[in-house]
């Protein structure tokens, strides 16, 4: 294939040719990925459009990946814009319902603990301003996890998470570490009032809900059907009349909040991006994409991502493509439970990213960080501005 055509003129014709064709072409899109080779890509690419073959979503993913791979990031997110120009659905890619993830295994592991407690210092913060806010949260999930579940058991990754910390804190009773547990703790009672042990772990929508106030608002994004049933059933035991405003939706948020007629809500903003990472969709460039198009639409939004640390390299150039995008601060919080930085073993942990934070949540993660990895017994952790 190297340099020539993937497929002669006339090689074969009709749907059945076209389809055989479109699947050469993804084949050769995919072998630039494996080895690098974008230059290869971009012109499998061009040459599939001259020869009015139109790329599908795995044509354009597979490009996208090859200029990944050679850290040509900003040609990627050049690729992205244009398959969505060209109204190739990524959805085609496979869609949330059909995607192995499921926030149950998840849900107060390490991992979970961490995002939660920066998310709580960003909520303090926004909720300590007198204006009303918009909280946005991209990945609602469920809402509520029951820690007594089959899947959350087997796992047994709370144990390493919030019960280790709610015994580590015992009796500690200022500042975020405790502030969040006392959210978890208030989240069961709401709930589950009769219980004296911890039977539910709030996700981000519930904690969310305790710092928000009758003038704040609750946008939450939901994709796959049953962790938005979930949620449904989750808020009406919430809600209770209490008179926030909140708007569940079941819907695709990339598409809804980049493209859709969706009307940005006014005043300020706090936005979470919470990707399972276990799809096309919500892998490296699309959330750099996202986050480009949603401080297009609101330079000073307040906008968090959430990403796993696994391999440092990745990390570092994820950093590098938020700071190319020249957006505002960025605060970056990290915490790595196994592994050390930078002496380049793989690591296990999570880091969020935040753009344009309230200017208090950096004391406020410096104080708590070095708390939160004595109690979970966390190899290291960072807070530094990009
Ligand atoms: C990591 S979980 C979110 C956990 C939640 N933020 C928390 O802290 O409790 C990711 C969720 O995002 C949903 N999801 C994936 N892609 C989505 C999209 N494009 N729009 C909305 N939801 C999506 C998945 O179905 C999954 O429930």
């Amino acid at each position: 294939m190297a340099g020539g055509r993937v497929f002669a003129q006339g090689d074969s014709g009709g749907e059945v040719g076209a389809r055989r064709h479109l699947f050469g072409y993804n084949a050769g899109i995919s072998a630039c990925e494996r080895g690098k080779q974008w230059q290869r890509a971009l012109a499998l690419l061009s040459e599939m459009r001259e020869s009015r073959l139109e790329p599908d979503v795995i044509s354009y993913s597979a490009g996208i990946r090859a200029c990944e791979v050679s850290e040509l990031w900003a040609k990627a997110l050049d690729l992205l814009e244009s398959m969505l120009g060209a109204r190739v659905d990524p959805a085609a890619a496979g869609s949330p319902d059909e995607g192995l993830y499921v926030h149950d295994v998840e849900a107060g592991g390490p991992k979970d603990v961490f995002k939660h407690i920066v998310l709580v210092a960003l909520l303090q913060q926004m909720a300590a301003g007198a204006d009303p806010f918009t909280f946005i949260d991209m990945h609602a999930a469920s809402g509520v996890y029951n820690l007594s579940s089959e899947e959350t058991l087997r796992c047994r990754i709370l144990e390493r998470g919030v019960l280790r910390l709610s015994h580590a804190a015992e009796g500690s009773g200022k500042g975020l570490v405790a502030d969040y547990l006392a959210a978890v703790w208030r989240c069961n009672k709401a709930l589950d009032s009769s219980s004296r042990a911890l039977t539910l772990y709030p996700g981000s929508p519930a904690l969310a809900w305790q710092w928000l106030r009758p003038q704040d608002t609750a946008v939450l994004f939901e994709a796959a059907t049953e962790p938005y049933e979930a949620l449904r059933r989750t808020f009406s035991l919430l809600d209770r009349g209490v008179g926030r405003r909140l708007s569940l939706l079941h819907d695709d948020s990339y598409m809804r909040l980049t493209f859709g007629p969706w009307p940005w809500p006014s005043g300020r903003q706090l936005v979470l991006l919470d990707p399972p990472y276990d799809s096309i969709q919500s892998h490296g460039t699309w959330n750099v994409f996202v986050l480009r198009r949603l401080l297009q639409r609101s330079p000073s939004s307040c906008v968090a991502l959430w990403y796993p640390l696994v391999d440092q390299e990745k990390v570092a150039s994820l950093h590098s493509r938020v700071q190319s995008l020249a957006a505002g601060s960025v605060l970056v919080a990290e915490m790595w439970l196994e592994g050390s930085w930078p002496r380049g073993e793989a690591l296990q942990g999570s880091g969020i990213l935040v753009v344009n934070p309230p200017p208090a949540v950096h004391a406020q993660l410096l104080a708590a960080l070095p708390e939160l990895q004595g109690a979970l017994g966390a190899t290291g952790s960072r807070v530094l501005w990009l």
